[in-house]
């Protein structure tokens, strides 16, 4: 059995002993648990790149708002840890909120400007927690590289910016989404779907999809991808968008055209479920 590791100064020590008297290289894998296939390829990817990889489950309470899932957010340790193990990680650090966040906690890290777009613009507040759990994550495991998924396209946006800013010296890898055969973008909420709405859903994938097919085609206008993408969701009426937009994928900040290193992003409520799904059009 693999070793859960409950604090930050156990996760310090076996960290630092790897690098130290192991000349392991530190690779980290931030995750909410609810493992899924999404995840095990971070871990993959951390495996192949690092002596040593660190899987850390935390349901993170400062980046739910006030009516949002924390409570019901799935949490299964069990299940997690074995698929951790079968794909590479060496120990697991699963702390309390405890641990994170010790009473009278008071200190944030807060991404400016772009901790108000896309997710952060519905989620107020979300950003501010990722920055901050992030931030402990990375301190505490000292990790040469953390992996993260493209399928939270923002929350890259925002990561690459705070450790650019705070001059941490870990690098941060970002992996490809990894989709169901049908398109669905993997995710922990998919599992709060009904049957209905799974098939509903698909509209997420299905708009970026198109648009990456508009895109590869030559069109390059935002304004004609975006209302594009808005038909698809028109087609499928039970799903409200939340945004549909064409970004710098550094800053965040709307782009009137395709260039290198856009990012197309989409979210939407499937029933009380919100989704995202975006393409990078290069
Ligand atoms: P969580 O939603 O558990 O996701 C953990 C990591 O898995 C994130 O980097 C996410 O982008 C990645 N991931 C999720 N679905 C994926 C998919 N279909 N393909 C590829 N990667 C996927 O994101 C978080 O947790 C939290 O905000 C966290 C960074 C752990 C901070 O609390």
């Amino acid at each position: 059995m693999m070793e859960i590791l409950r604090t930050v100064a156990e996760v310090r020590q076996w960290s630092r002993k790897e690098r130290n008297d192991g000349g392991n290289t530190i690779g980290l894998v931030p995750t909410m648990g609810a493992l899924h296939a999404g995840h095990a390829s971070l871990i993959r990817a951390a495996r192949a790149a690092s002596g040593f990889v660190v899987v850390s489950i935390f349901v993170n309470p400062t980046q739910f708002g006030p009516n949002e899932d924390y409570e019901r957010y799935p949490r299964n340790l069990e299940a997690d840890c074995a698929l951790a193990e079968a794909v590479g990680a060496d120990v697991i650090f699963a702390p309390s909120v405890e641990e994170l966040y010790p009473a009278g906690a008071a200190t944030f890290v807060e991404v400016e400007g772009l901790s108000d777009r896309l997710d952060g613009h519905s989620r107020p507040g979300h950003f501010r927690g990722v920055a901050t759990v992030v931030a402990k994550l990375l301190i505490a495991t000292e990790a040469n590289r953390a992996f993260f998924g493209q399928k939270d396209a923002a929350q890259v946006a925002v990561l690459r910016r705070m450790v650019a800013d705070m001059r941490l010296a870990t690098e941060i890898v970002v992996c490809p989404i990894v989709r169901e055969a049908d398109g669905l973008a993997l995710s922990s909420r998919n599992s709060y779907l009904s049957a209905e709405e799974r098939g509903q859903a698909l509209v997420l994938s299905r708009s970026v999809r198109l648009v990456e097919v508009m895109a590869a085609g030559g069109e390059r206008h935002a304004k004609v991808l975006i209302e594009a993408a808005r038909k698809c969701f028109t087609a499928e009426a039970r799903v409200r968008v939340d945004y549909i937009e064409l970004v710098n994928w550094a800053t965040l900040e709307p782009m009137e055209s395709v260039a290198p290193g856009s990012l197309f992003a989409v979210a939407g409520w499937v029933g009380a479920t919100r989704l995202i799904d975006n393409a990078i059009l290069e």
